[in-house]
């Protein structure tokens, strides 16, 4: 699988790493709006080809997947604009914060036959895998209270995170990341509530919220982009707990039972979640497979952080209707 990089971004090293290490895929080329930046950066990471611009790689025939590592507010534009160029899209977190635009876009990926993902790679470590199985097992009981947390100190006052026009914030930065193991865990909630503090130039710098699930689970998360660094999730049912202190970058795995007063270390082996990601992705490109994380999930995904941002704005819960079933032909 020939991989594009559309843009320079921090994060492409995870991504460049992975696709390394794995015999499955190859990074060809790289776009900068700069064409300099572009050279620059190709030369020093070993990318056989530069792009200025983005549409130049989306217009390299032998580029057959796109990463899209731009800002936030980029991502829908850009992802719709690789699929439109015949490409398979593998698009950051968050792929969007609307859920008629997620869907749009996976309607795009079907007109054109190609595959659309959105790259939340801490599902695809054997840590949330287990976690979910360990729940669906039984382990706790029923589950019926999520907590979870994901903060850090940003420092530069520059970062694309505190662009309210790039859609920065921690709601969409590291907050997804709450929202999307409590659906994970609970299914899609019912009722959400959503209390924010604004900075930057208009973003979320801290978000809290909550979320009610119709058989009586409530999520609480918080997420903040100005705060010391805390990552954590707790699944509490009626008969136990587990708990992660490492649920999102997955870099010390490790999950415990707690039950009656005894805690239990369930291992979990170490794995480059990255590398899960970009080969789930080949494989189901090669075989025609679904990846794990498609339509249903970055749907879903989108249209509870679009009413969780809707219930900080307004003050008020608010409600999420089921998503209507595909209609019977
Ligand atoms: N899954 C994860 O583990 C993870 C971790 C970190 C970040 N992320 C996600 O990855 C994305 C990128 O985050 P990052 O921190 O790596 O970003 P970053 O370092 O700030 O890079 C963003 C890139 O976007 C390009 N860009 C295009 N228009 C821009 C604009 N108006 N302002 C600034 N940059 C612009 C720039 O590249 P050129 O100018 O060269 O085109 C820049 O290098 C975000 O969506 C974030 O949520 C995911």
């Amino acid at each position: 699988m020939r991989w594009g990089l559309l843009s320079t971004a921090r994060i492409n090293r995870r991504i460049e790493e992975a696709i390394a290490a794995s015999p499955l895929c190859e990074v060809l080329a790289v776009a900068s709006r700069d064409g300099g930046r572009a050279s620059e950066y190709a030369r020093s990471h070993g990318i056989p080809r530069a792009h200025a611009g983005y549409e130049a790689l989306l217009a390299d025939p032998d580029i057959e997947a796109v990463y899209v590592s731009l800002p936030n507010g980029l991502h829908p534009e850009w992802a719709l604009r690789a699929l439109q160029a015949g490409k398979h899209v593998l698009c950051e977190k968050p792929l969007s914060a609307r859920a008629g635009e997620a869907a749009s876009l996976f309607d795009a990926a079907e007109r054109a036959g190609r595959l659309l993902s959105e790259g939340f790679m801490y599902r695809h470590h054997p840590q949330t895998r287990r976690l979910a199985e360990l729940v669906r097992g039984g382990a706790i009981g029923s589950p019926r209270l999520i907590r979870a947390s994901f903060s850090f100190p940003l420092g530069d006052p520059h970062d694309v995170r505190l662009s309210a026009t790039l859609q920065g914030g921690a709601l969409l930065d590291v907050g997804c990341y709450c929202v999307d193991a409590a659906r994970l865990i609970a299914g899609e909630p019912v009722r959400v509530s959503g209390w924010r503090a604004i900075g930057g130039d208009g973003v979320d710098v801290r978000f809290a919220g909550t979320l009610e699930h119709l058989d009586g689970v409530i999520a609480q998360f918080d997420a903040g982009i100005r705060l010391a660094p805390r990552q954590g999730l707790e699944i509490v049912g009626d008969e136990a707990s587990l708990h992660v202190p490492d649920p999102w970058l997955c870099n010390e795995p490790g999950i415990e039972l707690r039950r009656g007063g005894r805690a239990e270390v369930i291992p979990v082996p170490g794995a480059d979640p990255y590398l899960l990601e970009v080969e789930d992705i080949a494989t189901a490109i090669r075989g025609g497979l679904s990846p794990l994380l498609g339509r249903t999930e970055a749907v879903s995904q989108a249209r509870t952080i679009e009413a969780l941002r809707e219930a900080a704005e307004t003050g008020t819960p608010v409600r999420i209707q089921p998503a209507a079933p595909p209609a019977m032909i």
